[in-house]
């Protein structure tokens, strides 16, 4: 049987077994109960409670706006749902940035108040500090290089990262020094195949890729795309399973013409 396979809950140890063998990983987002209910039970390895959630849950353009408080309440919810995928909160910006003591703070209190298993950070060298105390309180730390989206305004578009040498050589260094400091896996996102490949071989924790090829050691996607729920975005990575803003959409036009033609309820459906 597959480690994955014969595993009752998902640990960071699981994940490191699994690039070990060459097991691929499994990781989707998930921001609310009943969603994240479905997708444990699909068997799904990893269930980041990504800060996602700005753009998918609340609306926002970019993730940047997203609170402490509102990544813990997503925590909160997608951890009464999930009896066996290891669940990663993405700490938002603002919380781990210049300062790591806040940083330790906030990690501990993501931790105490929602009951995940283990925080997500975005950058390499200027957050290994926090990343450091972090993971002296015993605290798991999943790292993310690349397209960092809580950099945004820095990068000022949200294309592919690291094609330049300078930018890939910076990136490689990065990812060696997240493993060095202590990381259980590195999400790289939107970077060149190649590269991403290079970095997996140089490195002995998983990677998990989201625009960045076969080579990673596992692939993330937003779980509302990936379901065809948001439908403004689709960038070459993204593979579609469902098309579900069809199929709601008309589930709404059905249940409105039901209604306002007086089909429904019918005398099986009231007491
Ligand atoms: O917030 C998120 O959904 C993420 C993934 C894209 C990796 O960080």
């Amino acid at each position: 049987m597959s480690v994955a396979g014969k595993a009752r809950k998902i640990t960071t140890n699981t994940l490191q077994e699994m690039k070990s063998v060459g097991e691929k990983i499994t990781m989707l987002t998930a921001y609310d109960y009943s969603l994240a209910k479905l997708v444990d039970k699909g068997g799904v390895d990893v269930i980041l409670v990504g800060d996602s959630a700005s753009n998918v849950m609340a609306g926002n353009d970019t993730t940047v706006p997203i609170t402490l408080e509102h990544m813990i309440y997503h925590a909160q919810c997608v951890v009464r749902a999930v009896d066996r995928a290891l669940i990663v909160v993405d700490m938002p910006f603002g919380s781990y940035q210049g300062n790591s003591k806040a940083a330790l703070d906030n990690a501990i209190k993501i931790m105490k108040e929602s009951g995940g298993h283990a925080v997500k950070l975005e950058g390499g060298a200027e957050i290994v500090e926090s990343i450091k105390r972090i993971l002296s309180a015993g605290i798991p730390v999943m790292g993310h290089l690349g397209l960092t989206p809580q950099s945004i305004y820095k990068f000022g578009t949200y294309t592919v990262r690291a094609r330049e040498d300078e930018e890939a050589s910076k990136l490689i260094s990065d990812a060696k020094l997240l493993e060095e400091a202590g990381c259980f896996a590195i999400v790289l996102e939107k970077i060149p195949a190649e590269l991403a490949t290079k970095v997996s071989e140089a490195i002995s924790i998983p990677t998990i890729g989201i625009g960045a090829g076969a080579g990673c050691d596992g692939q993330v996607l937003v779980l509302h795309d990936m379901l065809g729920i948001t439908m403004d975005f689709s960038p070459r990575f993204l593979r579609r399973y469902l098309n579900l803003s069809e199929q709601i959409e008309s589930a709404i036009n059905s249940y409105v013409d039901d209604v306002r033609c007086g089909d429904f309820p019918n005398d099986d459906e009231q007491y």
